[in-house]
């Protein structure tokens, strides 16, 4: 892990003095001195580049080799039953490029061959069904972009700050554009008994994870998904089929997904009982939080970004919420004493990321750098502190709690708590 100098708890800092930025380039003047990246010919310019089939399926630029999924080597026994985490910290915009999306899972990636692949939907069905990949392609399809945040999302932060980097404090997320069918479209061709409330949705991997999904759910957006931003399903992100439960917790979106049994109760099923439920304060593990409550973070600067120098500074960021779309993000520069809107860029489609901006000046003064989103139901992401009273510190999950940057002097940053 990079950048790894020890996270501390600050009082909240003076008031920062900075001001909005005007829009000129005074920031990025040159010397009057010729430049030599202008007045030498660099090589790629002398000789021919490589031609069109050096990569038959395109790599980045070696200069951006260290923006990779990084794991964090202490937290889990092995690798199988592990995660590796995105690197926000160096992408921009809301697409999350297919090779830079987080890897969570409990038995390995499955290496599953499409066409011995089946999905098997039975239970409190008029007729049960077994489905190739074939039949699912032969179905009317759409596309959708949803984010994926898996439940433990921040989870080593109850505690305190930890982790220094926002690729580590908030990287088990990732926001796809899916392809695939409409469950509902599914589900209605094969005739579901009026009488079943639940869906019990397993993959195909040595964990066999499963789930109960309320059937409500299944029928309102969930999708059986073979592509992800325009190609197959990557083998870690579940080829050739996984579920998609947009808005609620990644553990629930099913990976290698091979059978989908249809039920009036929930199974109970570790990933539901020992896993995934939160513990409270006074011992007692609080069920079904299915749904991802509002949340955003700095993603620049942040610890891993390159050191800001004084000037025009671009704050970046992403927002979302599972209960519909973002509809406003304010920035604090001074650890939450003051807020300002920031600058919502695109659509803020429900379900899916949204990315803020806010462009300021920087005098170099030390901040505390803040981001706090706001949903269309009303819902405004809470501080750490107001979570915890509610919370106590005894959860991994649903952690949204307001994440704080320490943008120092030196132009690095680093992860710390206001009290
Ligand atoms: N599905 C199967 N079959 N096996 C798994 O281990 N992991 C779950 C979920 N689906 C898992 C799975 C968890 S805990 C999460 S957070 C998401 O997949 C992670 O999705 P990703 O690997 O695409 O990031």
């Amino acid at each position: 892990m990079s950048n790894s100098s020890a996270p501390r708890t600050l009082p909240i800092a003076r008031r920062a003095l900075v001001a909005a930025a005007a829009t000129s380039f005074a920031g990025a003047a040159r010397a009057a001195t010729p430049d030599p990246a202008i007045v030498n010919l660099p090589d790629w310019s002398q000789s021919l580049g490589d031609g069109v089939q050096a990569h038959p399926y395109g790599v980045p630029s070696p200069f951006e080799k260290n923006v990779v999924r990084r794991d964090v080597e202490w937290l889990t026994a092995g690798q199988q039953s592990s995660v590796n985490f995105t690197p926000l910290h160096a992408l921009d915009g809301t697409i999350t490029p297919n090779g830079l999306c987080f890897e969570r899972h409990h038995g390995g990636v499955a290496a599953v061959d499409p066409d011995r692949h089946r999905l098997m939907i039975h239970g409190m069905v008029a007729k049960p069904v077994v489905l190739t990949m074939q039949d699912l392609k032969r179905l009317p399809r759409i596309n959708r972009i949803y984010f994926l945040e898996c439940a433990a999302n921040s989870g080593m932060e109850w505690r305190g700050a930890q982790l220094n980097g926002v690729q580590f404090t908030h990287g088990m997320i990732h926001n796809v554009q899916y392809t695939g069918v409409s469950l509902r479209t599914v589900l209605e061709a094969i005739g579901i008994d009026p009488r079943a409330k639940w869906v019990m949705a397993e993959g195909a991997d040595a964990a066999g994870l499963n789930r109960s999904i309320p059937l409500a759910k299944m029928m309102d957006d969930c999708m059986l998904a073979f592509a992800m931003n325009g190609e197959a399903l990557r083998p870690e992100q579940g080829y050739p089929l996984r579920l998609v439960v947009p808005g609620w917790q990644g553990n629930m979106w099913v990976k290698w997904l091979r059978r989908l049994k249809i039920g009036d109760a929930p199974w109970e099923t570790r990933e539901e009982t020992s896993k995934y439920t939160d513990l409270m304060p006074d011992g007692r593990a609080r069920r079904s939080t299915f749904v991802m409550d509002a949340k955003s973070v700095i993603t620049s600067p942040s610890p891993q970004t390159e050191t800001a120098p004084k000037g025009r500074m671009v704050i970046s960021g992403i927002a979302w919420s599972g209960r519909g779309a973002v509809s406003r993000v304010d920035v604090s520069l001074d650890g939450g004493r003051n807020w300002q809107a920031a600058r919502l860029d695109g659509t803020a489609d429900p379900l899916s990321l949204t990315r803020f901006y806010a462009d300021i000046d920087w005098n170099g003064q030390e901040l505390l750098l803040q981001s706090r989103a706001q949903d269309s139901s009303g819902y405004v992401q809470p501080s750490k502190a107001d979570l915890r009273k509610i919370r106590g510190v005894n959860s991994i999950y649903h952690n949204n709690g307001i994440q704080t940057w320490l943008l120092r002097a030196d132009g690095q940053c680093e992860n710390v708590e206001v009290s």
